[in-house]
């Protein structure tokens, strides 16, 4: 088996009331897990079997008839990226650093929440809000359908909210605005903090993430060709 489950960095009870342990058990062991499996298995005798997890998604994303091995590559990635984007710390503050550039690019504190929020209450159907960053420094949130990843697009990944219904169903039913402001309560502002810092462009282009990203993403130059 090429890739692994990534531990939780945290007790599956440790997100409540936020995010219940059932919720947390469930999309963890069911969802992303299936995630990986499938992707462990689709990927065996293919060009894709000795490409990193990044790579995989970047080359699939332009095969229409790799569109299965894609799905599956970014659900796993974009979920280890979602279990990193929140903490049982509930006293996570942005720095002054980061508010000032959240600031710069929405104007304040509260436009960019406000803004985040309502692209997550109107994405349709199932997919990904994320903050990131593009190759000229700029902020951006980001609402992306399905299995779809900022990675695919050349945007650095800052923060994601995972809004597809297993995120939220269990807990709040389809209340997704609450649902919202339980993520937003948890959410890990170090962990933005330090990809805003540490995730890179190199001279090609490519993103470079740092190497605390569930073990997982070491310092990997994505394959954008
Ligand atoms: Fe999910």
């Amino acid at each position: 088996m090429k890739f692994k489950m990534p531990e939780l960095p945290y007790a599956v009870d440790a997100l409540e009331p936020s995010l219940s342990a059932e919720t947390v058990t469930t999309h963890y062991e069911k969802h992303h897990r299936k995630y990986l499996d499938n992707i462990n298995k689709l990927i065996v005798g293919t060009a894709y079997e000795d490409m990193s997890l990044e790579e995989i998604i970047t080359e699939s994303f332009q095969r229409e008839v790799d569109e299965g091995i894609f799905n599956n590559a970014a659900q796993f990635w974009n979920h280890n990226f979602y279990w990193m984007s929140l903490t049982p710390t509930r006293k996570s503050k942005l720095s002054t650093a980061l508010t000032k550039e959240l600031e710069d690019g929405f104007g304040s504190i509260r436009a960019f929440a406000d803004e985040f929020k309502t692209q997550v209450k109107k994405l349709f159907g199932s997919g990904y809000v994320w903050l990131v960053k593009d190759e000229d420094g700029a902020l951006e949130i980001l609402s992306l359908k399905d299995a779809e990843c900022p990675l695919v697009h050349h945007k650095i990944p800052l923060l994601c909210c995972d809004v597809w219904e297993h995120a939220y169903y269990l807990d709040v039913k389809n209340e997704r605005e609450r649902y919202f402001e339980n993520y937003w309560s948890i959410v890990n502002w170090k962990f933005v903090e330090k990809n805003n810092k540490e995730n890179l462009y190199n001279p090609e282009g490519r993103v470079i993430l740092h190497e605390d990203f569930m073990g997982i993403s070491r310092g990997v130059n994505l394959g954008f060709s």
